[in-house]
């Protein structure tokens, strides 16, 4: 996988196949030929029933942690979510806001913005709004967010240098974000990097944990923190789909190299004159 196009409209293939599925068949189901992307999402899943606002219905399980259990929202903050699938942080961070903030969910998949339009209007939130665009030209103008969230979707994005100054870009001075993503410590075997599949279930489209932190700092982040680190373990019979017998058994044996974290950082307010900063 090369071209920053195909790469973007085979993601965008594959959240439509999920947006499109109920729940149920989301958990359960194997939806390609070789393995399921929702599978492999479903060991990266973490607890979201314990939080408030938490709605099932926005819950297609393709979470790999818990952004704004970390993101200190507060009341009246303008909340922006990143690849927001089915709306499912963008609930739980309404509830943190509460009626005087403003919760805006960012997606590429028409499906996906559709089914969050949906349960937003079911719950009746008129603070909380999806649009439509792309994390690398996110459609909203600059010093607008006070906290920015996403949830396993930086990964997906061709272009993590331009995500990440785009993230800088709609922050207020003195914001900051919380962001759960995949990372890698060690080089995954090359048939797992190639699978399309994987790619879409965020473990092929990975990048090492320290590129991924570098991006964060050049982008002109500061104090930047890892608030959670959790190993992912693939299961044999995902990893028999892409490779044999023999590779499983050393791809087991070595240490793990697939980690769930989640990161923070702040867009420090500019320096207002000599006594400041
Ligand atoms: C793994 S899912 C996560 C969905 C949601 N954050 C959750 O936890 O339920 C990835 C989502 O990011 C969206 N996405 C991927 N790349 C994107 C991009 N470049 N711009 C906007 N959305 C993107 C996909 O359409 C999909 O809805």
């Amino acid at each position: 996988m090369s071209d920053n196009s195909q790469i973007k409209e085979m993601v965008r293939q594959k959240y439509s196949e999920i947006a499109l599925q109920d729940n149920e068949t989301n958990a359960t189901s194997c939806c390609g030929s070789t393995c399921c992307s929702t599978e492999v999402y479903n060991i990266m899943n973490d607890e979201y029933d314990r939080l408030e606002g938490y709605n099932p219905d926005a819950d297609l399980k393709l979470g790999c942690g818990l952004p704004t259990q970390f993101a200190k929202i507060k009341k009246g903050d303008t909340v922006v979510d990143l690849g927001s699938g089915a709306g499912n942080d963008c609930f739980v961070a309404r509830h943190e806001t509460g009626e005087s903030g403003k919760v805006i969910g960012i997606d590429f998949t028409e499906a996906m913005i559709e089914r969050a339009r949906i349960n937003a209007e079911k719950l009746n939130y008129n603070n909380v709004e999806f649009r439509f665009g792309d994390i690398e030209k996110i459609p909203i103008t600059a010093n607008m967010a006070d906290v920015v969230v996403s949830n396993c979707v930086m990964n997906l994005v061709p272009d993590k240098p331009k995500a990440f100054a785009e993230v800088f870009r709609i922050l207020k001075p003195g914001g900051h974000f919380s962001i759960s993503d995949i990372v890698l410590t060690g080089e995954l075997p090359e048939r797992i990097k190639n699978a399309a599949e994987m790619y879409a279930g965020c473990v092929a489209s990975a990048i090492q944990k320290n590129d991924y932190l570098k991006i964060i700092a050049e982008a002109g982040f500061k104090n930047i923190a890892l608030q959670k680190e959790k190993p992912i373990i693939i299961p044999d019979d995902i990893l028999k789909n892409y490779l044999s017998d023999e590779e499983v058994a050393v791809y087991q044996s070595n240490k793990n190299i697939i980690y769930s974290i989640t990161v923070y950082g702040e867009k420090q307010a500019t320096c207002c004159g000599p006594d400041c900063c």
